[in-house]
């Protein structure tokens, strides 16, 4: 257990900001939460079983780049510190671990699911004994400045390398993105680097079944996010009454995740003193993952304040991998 845990998040945070969410998204036309909330104990485990389904090609591909490339990738940014958003699980990481330059390494997840992190951590302690493991439950749409002024997070060393692997960078809207993007670029320093892992725009045969499987695991997960609602704010969803959809926007260039009400229903959230209605077919938008081009990521990273370093895609030109740095 030779890890540090720290929560940035307040005791009441589920609550309090789930709150807001709650009463922001699901009062809009259409109705709509962020992606956060999926993450509880349940969430997490679901989404490791995501990365397994023979359809969700993201994980596979990915790991993929990693294995051909990460020593080279690692190895030039000359990096003794990890700092990785949205960590999850860690698995991929340690194809990056293990090419850290020599002297004391440190690797920082940060993550808002305390459950993934611990697990994670407990995991990686036990395979990298060397290794000064700082778990940090947070949110990287909030905590991003404070975590990266952080000498635990190798500030001031020089060759930090900031990951964010997975995809998720397409679960932020376009104005999320800009100010993410923003605020990875402030708390970076100079010979710090940017590492991303985004998908790329493919066909809707491919995308839409990755996130709509035959198994329906990614329905259980989508629909788990009603659960997370009854257990946090009393909510009485039904998630029988409702339906996962899957559907490629074309025009925006992202897979929206909907969960579609198949009756009139009415909702009453106990610990907000609010009441919902649903109509039949009104569809609750649960979730983005836009699909990117490689220009696309060069226009919003230069604008951003970033320059390209590096490039990468698995052999069926599925998924990315770049490097950015500091302009
Ligand atoms: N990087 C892992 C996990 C990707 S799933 C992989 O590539 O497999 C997305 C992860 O981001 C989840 O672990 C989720 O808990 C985390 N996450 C989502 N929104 C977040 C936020 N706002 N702040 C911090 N972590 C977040
Ligand atoms: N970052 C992942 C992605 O966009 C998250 C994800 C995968 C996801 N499958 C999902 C989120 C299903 C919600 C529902 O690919």
């Amino acid at each position: 257990m030779a890890y540090r845990f720290t929560d940035l998040l307040p005791a009441d945070f589920a609550d309090r900001s789930l709150r807001e969410d709650v009463r922001t998204g699901l009062t809009a036309d259409p109705k709509w939460l962020p992606p956060k909330w999926f993450y509880d104990k349940t969430g997490s485990a679901l989404f490791e079983d995501i990365t397994r389904l023979p359809e969700y090609y993201p994980t596979r591909s990915e790991r993929a780049i990693l294995q051909t490339h990460a020593a080279g990738i690692v190895r030039s940014s000359k990096a003794r510190h990890l700092v990785e958003l949205g960590s999850g699980s860690s698995e991929k990481t340690r194809l990056l671990l293990d090419h850290l330059a020599d002297g004391e390494n440190v690797y920082t997840a940060l993550d808002v699911s305390g459950s993934a992190l611990r697990q994670a951590a407990e995991s990686l302690a036990g395979n990298y004994p060397g290794l000064r493991i700082e778990a940090v439950r947070a949110d990287f749409e909030q905590h991003l400045a404070q975590v990266l002024r952080d000498p635990l997070t190798g500030r001031g060393a020089g060759g930090r390398l900031v990951a964010f692997l997975g995809g998720t960078i397409g679960n932020l809207r376009p104005a999320e993105r800009q100010v993410f993007l923003g605020s990875v670029r402030a708390g970076l320093e100079a010979g710090d680097a940017f590492l991303l892992g985004a998908d790329l725009v493919k066909s809707p045969k491919v995308l839409v079944p990755a996130y709509d499987d035959a198994a329906g695991v990614t329905a259980a997960f989508n629909l788990n996010l009603l659960q997370v609602l009854n257990q946090r704010l009393g909510a009485d969803f039904d998630p029988e009454t409702f339906r996962h959809r899957a559907v490629w926007n074309e025009d925006e260039a992202w897979i929206e995740m909907r969960l579609r009400a198949t009756r009139p229903l009415a909702v009453r959230f106990e610990n907000l003193d609010l009441s919902l209605v649903f109509a039949q077919g009104e569809e609750l938008r649960t979730e983005i993952s836009a699909k990117f081009t490689r220009a696309r990521l060069e226009q919003e990273f230069t604008a951003s304040g970033f320059r390209p370093d590096g490039w990468w895609t698995d052999p069926g030109d599925r998924f990315s991998l770049s490097l950015w740095r500091p302009a």
